[in-house]
């Protein structure tokens, strides 16, 4: 029971980060002998009011180390959603800053990760076109199916005054359309962004549960980010379902506590977390540290309707952004500009400024970093062709599909017949989105992952019915209506000439 103690005690006196946030977290300056105490009644009157959270809770690590209900809920004496409970001073609410305190680099690379940046999309303008579609009345603030994946802006219920309202607990009500979630960039009340418990959810906070795919796959499935499809239909999804998920050679040791080393814990088969985030042990000798950035070990974007390989550039105080291929790449020391969305109030605004540039990391480092992974199972010679395959389909998908379409419809726009604002054009926006959002994606994702069903039936088999026999028909014939005719059809034969 001292261990946990311990480790925290040692964190915080050899940890800098760790002095920072120590300040911001008054739980901690009380004696721990308090903490002790209040988490004891928390536990004691929580037993009878919802006693599977407690259990929980007492199955895990935390309650080990001695985490304990107080340590994580207690609130600063200032923090506007904290409340009388009981006897203590809490929050139900709780945002990585409550973790940062010992978890401080998990936390730093999360929050650098665009996990951390999902909610932001919802103010872009792709967003918005897209929550009107999803909300009932194309009211931005009901986005809900968008927020159990993105992330909310956390609000609360306010009276006339403008004062938080308090349910029967003493907690201030949340304003139910931006609470529960547990998106992955969710805006929390004190600022800070990204939900731990998108992935480790509680009361058992295990790292067991965020390695199995089925955790990725909340949010990474469906039509638009076809990833856990891709991932099932492949040849790692079947090694994983067929080898047992304990101890042993053969095993996956999938609910091993802590860390999970690839070569050393298990052999079998690789999960989503083990290629994106996982530790692995290098064949030349000691061990990779997993990463919490999920764009550590990738290079393309696979979501845009264009794809491009990006380069990562790292700035002095270790956020980061990415840059498409094409675009120009600033020098280290060079100052660059860095765009984010923070909280402003209920809502969210962008800002840039600028920051100097520490690190740039190409795209083939990217790759290089998710090769190590590759290699503990397979020969060099393996991964370098599936690489070569994977980028030849890209490149496909790119060059013979929608570089050709996108050119049809600028020429259309430039004609004054097409508007390029979504779904305004019709037909024509529709057709265009499958071939890029739908079964682009899955061309691409099933390429990435493995998957022959994707990459070709869900994905090239779509894109090219949905080209030939609707897409470029649909073009001529709004150009015909626009007495454009002749024109297109010369433009759609060299097109459908080129080999
Ligand atoms: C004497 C009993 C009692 C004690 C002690 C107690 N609680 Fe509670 N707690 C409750 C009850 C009752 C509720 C309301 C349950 C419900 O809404 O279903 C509640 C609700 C909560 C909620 C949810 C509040 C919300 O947002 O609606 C949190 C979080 C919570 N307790 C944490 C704690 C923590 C942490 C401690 C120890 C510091 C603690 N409780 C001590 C009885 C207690
Ligand atoms: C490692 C930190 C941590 C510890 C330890 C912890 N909690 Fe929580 N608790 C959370 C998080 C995270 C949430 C989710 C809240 C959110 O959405 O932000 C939560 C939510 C809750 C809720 C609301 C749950 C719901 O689904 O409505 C209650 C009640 C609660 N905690 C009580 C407790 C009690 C009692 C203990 C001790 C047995 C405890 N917590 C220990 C982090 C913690
Ligand atoms: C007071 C310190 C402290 C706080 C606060 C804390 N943890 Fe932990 N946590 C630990 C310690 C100590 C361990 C065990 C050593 C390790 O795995 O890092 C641990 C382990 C874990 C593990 C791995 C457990 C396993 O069984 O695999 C996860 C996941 C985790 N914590 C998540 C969280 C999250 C999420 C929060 C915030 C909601 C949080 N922790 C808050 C101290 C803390
Ligand atoms: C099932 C979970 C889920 C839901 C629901 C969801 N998304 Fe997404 N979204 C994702 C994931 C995962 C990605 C990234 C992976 C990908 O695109 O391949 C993503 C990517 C995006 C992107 C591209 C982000 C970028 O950096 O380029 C936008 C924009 C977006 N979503 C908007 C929305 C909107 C608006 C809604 C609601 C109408 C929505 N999403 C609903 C999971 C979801
Ligand atoms: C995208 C999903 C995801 C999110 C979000 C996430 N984690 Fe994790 N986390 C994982 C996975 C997967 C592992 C296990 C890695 C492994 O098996 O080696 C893990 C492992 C951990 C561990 C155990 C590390 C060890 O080596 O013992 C801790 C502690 C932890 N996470 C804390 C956090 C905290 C704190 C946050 C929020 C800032 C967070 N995680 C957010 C997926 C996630
Ligand atoms: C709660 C929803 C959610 C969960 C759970 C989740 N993700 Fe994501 N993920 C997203 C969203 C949303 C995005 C797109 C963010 C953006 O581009 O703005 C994303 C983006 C990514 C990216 C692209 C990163 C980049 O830099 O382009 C990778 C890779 C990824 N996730 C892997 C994972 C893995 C592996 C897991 C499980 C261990 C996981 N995700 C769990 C929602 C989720
Ligand atoms: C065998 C390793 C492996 C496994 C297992 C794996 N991936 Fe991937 N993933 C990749 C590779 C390789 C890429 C493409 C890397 C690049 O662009 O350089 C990729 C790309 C991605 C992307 C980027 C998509 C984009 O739009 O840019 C996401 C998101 C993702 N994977 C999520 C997942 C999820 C979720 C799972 C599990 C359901 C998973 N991956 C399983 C290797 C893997
Ligand atoms: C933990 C082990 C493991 C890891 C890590 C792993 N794979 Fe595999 N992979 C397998 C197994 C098992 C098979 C099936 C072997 C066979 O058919 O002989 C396989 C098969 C493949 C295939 C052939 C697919 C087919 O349908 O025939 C390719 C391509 C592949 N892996 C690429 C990769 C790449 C790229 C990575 C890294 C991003 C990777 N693998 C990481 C275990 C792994």
């Amino acid at each position: 029971m001292l261990r946990g103690k311990f480790i925290v005690a040692l964190i915080c006196v050899f940890g800098l980060t760790c002095s920072v946030f120590a300040t911001t977290k008054e739980s901690m300056k009380v004696s721990s002998e308090d903490v002790v105490d209040k988490s004891n009644k928390c536990i004691t009157c929580h037993l009878k009011e919802d006693k599977s959270i407690v259990t929980q809770w007492e199955n895990s690590t935390h309650s080990v180390e001695q985490v304990s209900c107080y340590t994580c809920h207690a609130a600063k004496s200032d923090d506007p959603i904290g409340y009388e409970h009981e006897g203590a001073f809490i929050k139900t609410i709780i945002s990585p800053n409550d973790c940062a305190f010992c978890h401080s680099k998990i936390v730093q690379e999360t929050t650098a990760s665009k996990h951390a940046s999902a909610a932001s999309v919802m103010y872009s303008n792709d967003g918005t076109l897209a929550s009107m579609v999803a909300s009932p009345h194309g009211d931005k603030k009901e986005f809900a199916s968008c927020t159990e994946c993105h992330g909310s802006v956390i609000a609360f219920e306010k009276d006339k005054e403008g004062k938080f309202v308090h349910n029967k607990a003493g907690a201030p009500i949340t304003d139910f359309s931006t609470w529960p979630n547990s998106g992955a960039g969710r805006v929390n009340p004190d600022g800070s962004v990204g939900s731990c418990n998108s992935c480790h959810s509680g009361h058992n906070f295990s790292a067991s549960r965020a390695r199995q795919p089925e955790n990725c796959a909340k949010c990474h499935s469906g039509d638009d980010h076809p990833q856990a499809g891709a991932y099932d239909s492949s040849k790692h999804a079947i090694a994983y379902a067929s080898s047992p998920k304990g101890e042993g050679n053969s095993g996956m040791n999938i609910y091993k506590k802590g860390e999970w080393t690839l070569a050393a814990d298990y052999n079998e088969a690789p999960t989503c977390a083990t290629c994106h985030m996982g530790s692995y042990r290098k064949s030349t000798g000691g061990v990779v540290k997993a990463t919490h950035n999920v764009g550590d070990r990738i290079a393309w974007s696979l979501k845009d309707e264009v794809s491009k390989k990006r380069t990562r550039v790292v700035f002095t105080d270790k956020t980061m952004t990415d840059i498409n291929d094409g675009d120009k790449i600033p020098e280290v020391e060079e100052e660059y500009e860095y765009v984010n969305f923070v909280k402003d109030g209920d809502k969210m605004k962008k800002i840039a400024t600028l920051k100097e540039v520490a690190k740039i990391i190409t795209p083939e480092k990217r790759q290089e970093a998710m090769k190590g992974v590759c290699a503990s199972c397979h020969s060099s010679s393996r991964v370098d062709n599936f690489y070569k395959q994977f980028d030849a389909s890209v490149n496909t998908y790119n060059e013979k599909y929608a570089k050709p379409a996108l050119a049809l419809l600028e020429e259309l726009k430039k004609d004054g017949l097409y508007k390029d604002k979504g779904f305004e054009d019709g037909e024509l926006a529709y057709l265009w989105f499958g071939i890029w959002h739908k079964a682009g994606k899955a061309a691409r994702n099933g390429a990435a992952m493995q998957s022959p069903r994707y990459e070709y039936w869900e994905g090239f088999h779509e894109v090219s019915r949905i080209f030939y026999s609707q897409f470029l028909p649909k073009v001529q014939e709004v150009a015909n209506a626009g007495k454009q005719g002749a024109k297109y059809k010369k433009l759609i034969n060299a097109i459908k000439a080129k080999k």
